[in-house]
């Protein structure tokens, strides 16, 4: 191989220090640079496509133009190494570390318990810093713009922008107000228990004790860096790597130089475009042409009739030109800025935004644009330079069609755009509707602008633009003509949606699907713009009243306002501990994560973050393109030729047991599904075993059947696992008696776990003894350990699973782990070689499953006053190819689907269905989310029918006394009956009932909905073996303490939570006390930590060693009463007492005889309530959470802060479920949405406005820890009280529109399902597809 050319030295500096990279490859992102190059692993790898903010870092440069420092944040995974070239980086270790100094934003996120797993942490600090940079005291859309591109899978936002606000000019933040009133008292209802009780706090941190923040303490620009910018070099860098050059020219007239000797070459500005685009299709450019040093694309010229923008300047810079345009003009002559703006707000995270140049926006001409269908309806002109120039080129449909006659030419750039002013008479709007309200690509956009003849309603101009509708930004311009000369009136909208719907048509098979939801908007939409112009013409008749124009009646007048972004509100109540408890005792006190400030600081180390061990080599997963085939062939010959690849580990290699018969590690013979592992690549680095995978030829044969959705494994009678039932009463009898029955069906998807940290494991193989040491991510080392053992045919003693902490797992972690592990350690054994094997998030999210889609029917049977006589439900879950742990959830989905409700005659039966897709697993709530909403749209159903309430429906049907549940387990439902009322109180229910239906009258675009779910959900495995955990507590000769146990620490905070357990035990403060990580040589065979027991059961182990531990001790104490904890550890060792002990528990009993369909299968059940309030759009499908409040069972709280973070965090992720997250696959089986682009997990803008969480005080539970309860999974299905405001928001809309009531539920309730749903005379515009007609793009699995 020949070397490449000689580059120039690349120069930046990354926390003060500076950095002279030889050999730069253009390659090479900062992400790696940082974490491979520089170590430093606080900025952390999640998607690799800009998406999820959580390797955020700050850059600083020197704005030419300006003359000034600019601090932006940025996601270091798009940033290419070379385009740093004179910047300073600054990352999470560069502004504090627990050794030195902790800068206040992270002393503030992790005393404000902003952290739970920590691996967006970092990220979300840095958003954060940058913001204080910039803005020592932000305003709080500020800070709610600063942290819009940070996702977070655990915490559910709200206390990561409780400390965020601490540094905000006004804080609305209850917790922030020391007035001893919260705002939740002034809207509760006062015989509340809460609000009489005085031992209620409702603060998790002291705001006081924070550090100020002292901008003198900032890191400054390096003066070095400032002289190279006062005195730029005009000569061009050149940085040649393996397979591309990048070439930064200095002055403009080499840049058209080098562009018209290399006209192919792309220009790369923020390659959020480029970076992405070349990632997903494998595309490589041998040139990179970049600008950034090019001050000419920079510049913002403003002339009397409008403003030109550089192509270089970044879409946050363009954001505040147009800002200052729109302060500084009238309001006529900014119409299309302000149009921008909107979109600017919205457009991706501030990371991005910082990133993307304008230039690179409209040159990608994405279909999916908020920007291009404003510039082309705003007149925008492009100004392009080449050697030989500049011109003018419109931007529109033509250019962005890409025509070759409308486009650049090869060796042209652009160098601005030109925005013109609007003028009066004139009107520009901008539309788009996505998943979610931010951080989300558009479904549907559009730029719109009307002229109207002066003081007329007379159409003297009109221009319509979509994107999302086509392979471009697509014109109506047909249509437009056609309406010029007409007035702006009905009978003109009339026809501008007929002529709308001709010209911008968009087939069934449209890629992105959706499509009539589309169509809907498209016509939609343009309702809007009508009304805002009539709007907008109505303030102007009373300048110049020649004119009348058409009314809108108050009530369509809510077709006009969008839903603002508000910083969420609210108050977290928890019951103080006993003033009698003494100081030193932790427990129910809010302690911060013990690993919070390291969270905070990036020094908390993740399994990819432990350094590259000697000789280590990497491993990338092979995974089948067939949903059902034989492989005739796998051609390795070309992967292992390429340099750096080492080996190809296939089901050959494997010396034990190839996973289970039907689950088999690696495929052997045929696949099952796409994302099936057949094989891995070992490589000296990842960059080559990526590149080897794609020279890897594997032939199939298709196989029949090929099944993806239920209905299909119905038919197939495809089914993984005999059917579970449970019965009680006389149904069918039942049925004969009820006055009224109702038949319905409830489909709910899937859901992704969304784990910010992808699957990880190293395995190191150790010279003797065939002893292995494995870091992995997971909740169950135990059962990496056992199936590495089988996979390799060695005894478990020889294989050691080390959890130091994981990023997240919410059930994910449970089972797959063991399956990375187990090839990643046959690649170790084979190559004798340590092997990482790392998951990008596209494989992570391709081969894991996640949880299983559901299909319900109901019938249910009731009296007139909404009592409910009998209920039979049928469900069935797609469990993908594989059983995993399909047939357990099955199993608690039928023994949770009563939830609360006391129904005489039942009968439920579940099947898991056996498909072609990847095997799903265990996720949160195990089935209980899925199941329930279908027994709660039953209860919305028996409403409707009966003419009742929801809420009376649910209270007539809960259980009032202790009762058996459908499996005669016993129980009392008092404390459920208290969350309920609680509830109802808090949140004032009935009389915000009252309000929603009176907004409801008045407004006939926008409904309100409200719902209150009550909860019973049990805890634990419903198997006593399951139950059981260990700890290992050791004293050494100093007094310090190291605590083990069998609990993996996911970001719940079970760590904090044993420490707190042994604090309380051995009466020592916790500051003597660590616990190190989870290791299967420390503690041996544990349960995997999950079900929401783990703090439960290993507390109860943790106690036991600390109680034995205690009593060997007691003898020393009686003796020398007055002596401290080290004169008594002294003394136990020179009395050589023991000061190691073992703590067990033996477990909660916990049966289930599903012959008889009795037992009980559960230790405990944990109560809650919620209420939420929604406003939807009925015209875009859009919805706005107005508020929530929780009331959750907690008991005694071992953690108040931690278990409020699990309510609140599970809250969140529930009502992702429910709302936005769907899962889209093609009707080949290939799952498409493998990114946050394409899957929307809640971002901090999906947070309630209002959200209040109570713990519920004075409740009691003998069994467990100290009274705890564990929280883990419950709050998941509170997330459906947002679903069921939104279904009677709907049933709202309906209702007005005479839509009869359809029983047919599907979650998540995205916005197209919600604009569907509120048929209109838009909605019966649109042309509809005979499915028998076409092949669809996605196909439903549920
Ligand atoms: C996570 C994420 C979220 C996003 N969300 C949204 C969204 O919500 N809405 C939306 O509209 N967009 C969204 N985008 C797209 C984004 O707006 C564009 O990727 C971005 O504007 C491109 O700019 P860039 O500077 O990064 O271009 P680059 O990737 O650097 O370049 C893109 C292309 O433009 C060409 N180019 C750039 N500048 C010039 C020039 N001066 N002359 C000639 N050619 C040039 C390059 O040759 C290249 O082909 C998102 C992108 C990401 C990564
Ligand atoms: S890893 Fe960079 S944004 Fe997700
Ligand atoms: S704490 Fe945010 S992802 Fe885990």
């Amino acid at each position: 191989m020949s070397c490449p050319p000689k580059s120039d030295d690349l120069v930046f500096f990354v926390n003060g220090r500076k950095v002279i990279e030889r050999n730069a490859d253009p390659e090479v992102t900062l992400l790696n640079f940082l974490r491979k190059n520089l170590r430093l692993t606080g900025t952390k790898y999640a998607c690799g496509r800009g998406g999820c903010g959580a390797c955020t870092v700050m850059v600083s440069k020197h704005d030419p133009v300006s003359a000034k420092i600019r601090h932006f944040s940025i996601t270091a995974c798009l940033v290419p190494i070379c385009s740093l070239y004179g910047a300073a980086v600054t990352t999470v270790e560069g502004i504090g570390s627990i050794n030195t100094r902790l800068h206040p934003v992270q002393e503030r996120i992790a005393r404000s318990h902003g952290t739970q797993c920590g691996f967006c942490t970092p990220g979300m600090v840095m958003s954060m810093y940058t913001l204080l940079r910039n803005h020592l005291q932000p305003s709080e859309e500020q800070l709610m713009e600063a942290l819009g591109g940070n996702l977070c899978r655990c915490t559910g936002y709200r206390p990561i922008l409780a400390s965020g606000r601490t540094f905000c000019v006004e804080s609305t933040d209850c917790q922030k107000k020391r007035t001893g009133k919260c705002c939740l008292d002034l809207g509760g209802n006062d015989s509340s228990s809460l609000s009489r009780e005085s031992d209620i706090c409702t603060d998790l941190f002291v705001e006081e004790e924070f550090q100020p923040l002292d901008p003198t303490q900032e890191l400054i620009f390096p003066p070095e860096l400032l002289r190279m910018a006062k005195n730029p070099e005009k000569q061009t860098l050149t940085f040649h790597g393996e397979r591309v050059t990048w070439i930064s020219p200095g002055t403009l007239k080499d840049l058209l130089e080098l562009k018209a000797k290399h006209p192919e070459a792309p220009l790369i500005l923020g390659n959020t475009s480029l970076g992405p685009a070349m990632k997903s299709q494998g595309r490589v450019h041998p040139i990179l042409l970049s600008p950034a040093r090019i001050s000419e694309l920079s510049m913002v010229f403003k002339t009397s009739d409008g403003l030109t923008i550089g192509a270089g300047c970044s879409l946050a810079q363009v954001k505040d030109i147009l800002a200052e345009q729109v302060s500084e003009l009238p309001e006529e002559k900014t119409q299309t800025y302000r149009a921008l703006l909107k979109h600017l707000k919205s457009l991706a995270g501030q990371q991005i935004r910082n990133m993307a140049s304008l230039g690179g926006h409209v040159i990608s001409r994405h279909c999916y644009s908020d920007l291009n269908p404003i510039l082309v309806v705003g007149n925008a002109t492009l100004n392009v330079i080449s050697e030989e120039g500049t011109r003018q080129i419109p931007l529109n449909d033509h250019f962005l069609a890409g025509l070759a006659s409308a486009d650049l030419k090869p060796e042209e750039i652009l160098e601005s755009v030109y925005i013109p002013h609007s003028q009066k008479w004139e009107f520009v709007s901008a539309f788009r509707q996505a998943q979610c309200q931010q951080n989300a690509l558009a479904d549907v956009s559009a730029g719109m602008r009307v002229i109207l003849e002066e003081a007329t309603d007379t159409i003297k101009e009109l221009s319509l633009s979509y994107g999302g509708v086509g392979e471009s930004t697509i014109g109506a311009h047909k249509s437009c003509q056609q309406l010029i000369g007409r007035p702006w009136n009905e009978p003109m909208l009339e026809e501008a949606c007929r002529l709308l719907l001709e010209e911008v048509s968009l087939p069934g098979w449209a890629p992105g699907g959706r499509v009539e939801f589309k169509r809907t908007l498209v016509v939609s939409f343009f309702f809007k713009f009508y009304l805002e112009v009539l709007q907008e013409l109505k303030k102007l008749v009373k300048v110049s009243d020649s004119h009348h124009y058409p009314e809108i009646s108050d009530r369509f007048l809510s077709a006009l306002e969008d839903f603002p972004v508000t910083g969420p509100r609210g108050v977290q109540r928890y019951q103080s501990v006993d003033s009698h408890q003494s100081l030193q005792d932790p427990v129910g006190r809010p302690i911060m994560h013990l690993s919070g400030l390291k969270h905070a600081t990036g020094e908390a180390i993740f399994c990819d973050d432990i350094p590259m061990v000697d000789r280590e080599l990497f491993m990338v997963l092979v995974t089948s393109t067939k949903a059902h085939a034989k492989i005739i062939s796998i051609d390795l010959s070309e992967a292992l030729e390429l340099p750096g690849v080492v080996d190809v580990i296939t089901a050959e290699d494997i010396p034990g047991t190839n996973g289970a018969e039907d689950d088999k590690l690696l495929a052997v013979d045929e696949v099952l599904c796409v994302g099936q592992i057949i094989c891995a690549v070992v490589a000296e680095t990842d960059v080559q075993a990526k590149r080897a995978i794609e020279k890897i030829k594997i032939t199939y044969k298709d196989l029949e059947p090929i099944i993806f959705t239920i209905n299909d494994a119905i038919k197939h009678n495809s089914f993984l696992c005999p059917e579970k039932k449970l019965e009680q009463g006389n149904i069918e009898e039942a049925f004969e008696k009820v006055d009224q029955i109702v038949e319905g069906e409830v489909h709910v998807g899937g859901q992704e776990h969304f784990y910010m940290e992808t699957q990880r494991v190293i395995v190191i193989p150790k010279a003797e003894d065939k002893e292995l040491d494995i870091y992995v991510s997971t909740q169950d080392p135990a059962h990496v350990q056992k199936t590495v053992s089988s996979t390799l045919n060695i005894p478990i003693n020889r294989i050691t699973c080390h959890v130091k902490r994981v990023g997240g797992g919410f059930g994910g972690k449970v089972g797959r782990p063991a399956v990375f592990g187990a090839i990643a350690a046959v690649g170790a054994i084979k190559t004798g070689r340590p092997i990482r094997l790392v998951l990008d998030r596209e494989d992570d999210m391709l081969i894991t499953g996640g949880r299983h889609p559901l299909f319900g029917k109901y019938k249910v049977g009731f009296m007139n006053n909404g009592r409910i006589k009998a209920l039979d439900i049928e469900c069935f879950i797609n469990g993908g190819c594989t059983l995993d742990d399909s047939e357990q959830v099955t199993e608690f989905l039928i023994l949770k689907l009563e939830n609360a409700y006391k129904i005489r005659n039942l009968r439920f039966r579940g099947r898991a269905c056996m498909t072609n897709l990847p095997s799903n697993t265990a996720f949160r709530g195990f089935g209980f989310p899925q199941g329930t909403l279908i027994t709660e749209s039953c209860i919305t159903a028996v409403a409707a029918k009966c003419g009742l309430l929801p809420e009376e429906i649910r209270e007539k049907n809960m259980y009032k006394t202790i009762d058996k549940t459908i499996y005669k387990q016993a129980f009392s439902p008092e404390t459920l009956i208290r969350c309920w009322n609680e509830c109802l109180d808090k949140s004032s229910f009935h009389s915000r009932r009252i309000q929603v239906e009176e907004f409801n009258k008045k407004n006939y675009w926008k409904k309100k909905g409200i719902a209150i779910i009550p909860m019973k959900f049990s805890v634990g495995f419903a198997a006593t073996s399951y139950h059981q955990a260990a700890a290992l507590v050791h004293i050494y000769t100093d007094g310090s303490v190291l605590v083990t146990h069998g609990g993996n620490e996911l970001g719940q905070g079970i760590h904090t939570k044993m420490l707190q357990v042994a604090s309380r035990e051995l009466k020592l403060p916790m500051s003597y006390m660590h616990i190190c990580e989870t290791s299967t040589a420390t503690v041996p065979n544990t349960i995997a930590t999950a079900a929401s027991i783990g703090s439960d059961v290993n507390g109860k182990a943790v106690q036991n060693a600390c109680q034995i531990l205690l009593k060997r001790l007691e003898p020393i104490i009686k003796k020398n009463p007055g002596g401290t904890w080290e004169d008594w550890i002294e003394a136990a060792f020179e009395q050589r007492i023991s000061l190691s002990a073992t703590g067990y528990f033996r477990g909660y009993k916990a049966d289930m005889d599903w012959e008889k369909g009795e037992g009980d299968p559960f230790p405990y059940y944990v109560y809650g309530a919620a209420c939420s309030e929604v406003e939807i759009d009925c015209l875009t499908g859009a919805h706005k959470k107005i508020r929530t409040d929780i009331i959750m069972d907690a008991c005694c709280s071992l953690n108040p802060a931690i278990d409020i973070g699990q309510v609140e965090g599970s809250f969140i992720q529930g009502m992702g479920l429910y709302t936005t997250e769907e899962l889209k696959y093609s009707p080949e089986g290939v799952l498409y949405s493998r990114g946050p682009d394409e899957y929307k997990i809640p971002t901090i803008t999906d947070v309630p406005e209002e959200f209040n969480v109570s713990l519920l005080p004075s409740s009691q539970t003998p069994l467990t820890i100290y009274s705890s309860k564990g929280l883990g999974e419950s709050g998941m299905f509170l997330g459906s009280s947002v679903f069921f405001a939104i279904t009677d928001a709907v049933a709202a809309a309906c209702k007005e529109r005479d839509i009869v009531e359809d029983f047919i539920v599907k979650s998540p309730a995205t916005p197209e399902q919600v604009r569907m749903a509120c048929a209109d005379r838009f909605t019966e515009m649109i042309p509809r597809d005979d499915p028998q007609t076409f092949k669809p793009w996605s196909i439903p699995i549920a």
